[in-house]
């Protein structure tokens, strides 16, 4: 193949990493904790070939999940891409075919009608078995440990439409609540709910109408509703057609939370408005009486979009996120924003056993400067009010975290899973922090001889 354009998207943390393989004993820093055994997805954009049009990384890479397995005092590295429909196309033509999000007329005839489920974004565990998902498409599955993709997956044919990328967990129950979305959009009843039980099977769907059709990135679960975000990153398909981008961020537009009890009709969802933001990820939710109490990340602007027309914002101007909670009054249908205090964090995660209760804890990379990649690790004191943070130096940056239990410990009594970038090196390092003293640095390190690309999500799964 041709090499790859010098782009920033494609340059540093974000060349693609062209190798698939596996290191069956790694190298290992410092002191394992131990009694850590399951294993650690982390998913990203990797394009296997250069790209045919404008390049979004986020959006536009094929997704290559990276596994890291914890047994017996021992990590094995596994790192493949998942075979989607496009990826296999590509491959057997040996270039790209596919347009890229921002350069809809790119593609090869070839790729005409075909799916962009790039299935770069997160990983879902659930009833046993581990799913690599995108923004708008069905999750793929894959081999817990080889990451073999087994194909896309709908549930049994019970959701035969797009999901959403980030649906939640309820620990109690087993219980996983997402919302999807239909096609063409918006339509009446383009937005689905649905609930699937431990076992996996859907146990309720209903449908309801979006006040627009915006991308729901992620959702808010606690013990008695769910919550669907509608904010002003917005598709059209009007303006498409017109030769501008799909989705772009229409200032003008209020957010909305759509609440909806757990198993609920779509005709009980009910609307609350909020002035225009990008919640991006939510790190937690529940109920505190008639209030829904919501905690995410927000962006004044998306960063991530560009103006109705296709001109980008001036990224200078643009703020960084930070943790805010929200206290939804449903007597009166208002809105109260609470900024958690000191820092700029993306990425949220928590302790998962105390997901939908109130909790104290919680993390996220963020930045101690005022831009480029992340920089450090946060852990939120929800009680205190303060952050611990840990900074790995210069020339290193960090990704999502993961939360990683102690056996039969406290909330917030456990570990932090990072992948660390060292640009001097070019090479990745897996970094597991104690939890309760983060600042302290990597307690162990998994040394690895190449680059992970920077990536989006991950997930911890104990054996
Ligand atoms: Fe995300």
């Amino acid at each position: 193949m041709k090499p790859f354009p010098a782009t920033p998207g494609l340059t540093g943390v974000f060349a693609p990493l062209l190798l698939e393989g596996q290191i069956a004993d790694c190298v290992i820093e410092g002191d394992l904790p131990a009694g850590i055994a399951g294993s650690y997805y982390r998913n990203g954009p990797n394009p296997q070939y250069p790209p045919r049009g404008p390049y979004a990384n986020w959006y536009d890479g094929d997704g290559m999940v990276h596994a890291f397995h914890f047994r017996d005092g021992r990590v094995t590295y596994v790192n493949r891409w998942t075979r989607t429909e496009r990826f296999e196309m590509e491959r057997k033509a040996g270039r790209a075919l596919f347009p890229t999000l921002f350069g809809p007329q790119t593609g090869d005839a070839m790729a005409a009608g075909k799916s962009l489920n790039a299935a770069n974004d997160t990983i879902l565990f659930h009833h046993g078995k581990v799913f690599s998902t995108w923004e708008t498409g069905l999750p793929h599955e894959l081999d817990p440990v080889t990451l073999e993709t087994r194909g896309l997956y709908d549930f049994g044919g019970a959701i035969p439409h797009d999901v959403m990328v980030h649906p939640k967990i309820d620990p109690t129950t087993g219980e996983l609540h997402l919302f999807g979305r239909t096609t063409p959009h918006p339509a009446p009843g383009d937005a689905t709910y649905h609930v699937v039980d431990r076992s996996g099977k859907v146990v309720h769907t209903t449908s309801f109408s979006t006040p627009y059709d915006s991308m729901t990135h992620d959702m808010f679960l606690t013990e008695k509703y769910a919550v669907i975000c509608v904010q002003p990153a917005v598709y059209s398909s009007v303006r498409l057609a017109a030769g501008g981008p799909y989705v772009a961020w229409e200032a003008e537009r209020s957010s909305w939370l759509g609440v909806i009890p757990r198993r609920g009709d779509g005709s009980s969802l009910r609307w609350i408005e909020m002035p225009g933001a990008w919640g991006s990820h939510t790190m937690n939710a529940y109920d505190e009486g008639d209030t829904i109490v919501c905690d995410t990340i927000l962006y004044p602007r998306g960063a991530l979009f560009p103006n109705p027309d296709g001109s980008w914002p001036d990224m200078k101007t643009l703020k960084l996120p930070s943790l805010q909670r929200w206290h939804v009054d449903l007597a009166k249908g208002t809105v109260r924003q609470e900024a958690f205090g000191p820092g700029h964090g993306e990425m949220p995660v928590m302790d998962m056993r105390f997901r939908t209760q109130p909790y104290r804890h919680g993390y996220s990379a963020g930045w101690t400067r005022p831009a480029g990649m992340f920089d450090c690790i946060h852990h939120y004191d929800w009680r205190t009010r303060t952050l611990d943070t840990y900074v790995p130096g210069e020339g290193i940056s960090c990704g999502e975290p993961a939360f990683v239990p102690r056996p039969n410990g406290a909330e917030g009594d456990g570990y932090l899973i990072t992948l660390l970038f060292n640009k001097d090196t070019n090479s990745s390092d897996l970094a597991i922090l104690d939890a309760r003293q983060a600042a302290a640095g990597p307690v162990a390190r998994v040394k690895l001889p190449h680059r992970i690309p920077a990536g989006l999500h991950g997930a911890w799964c104990p054996l």
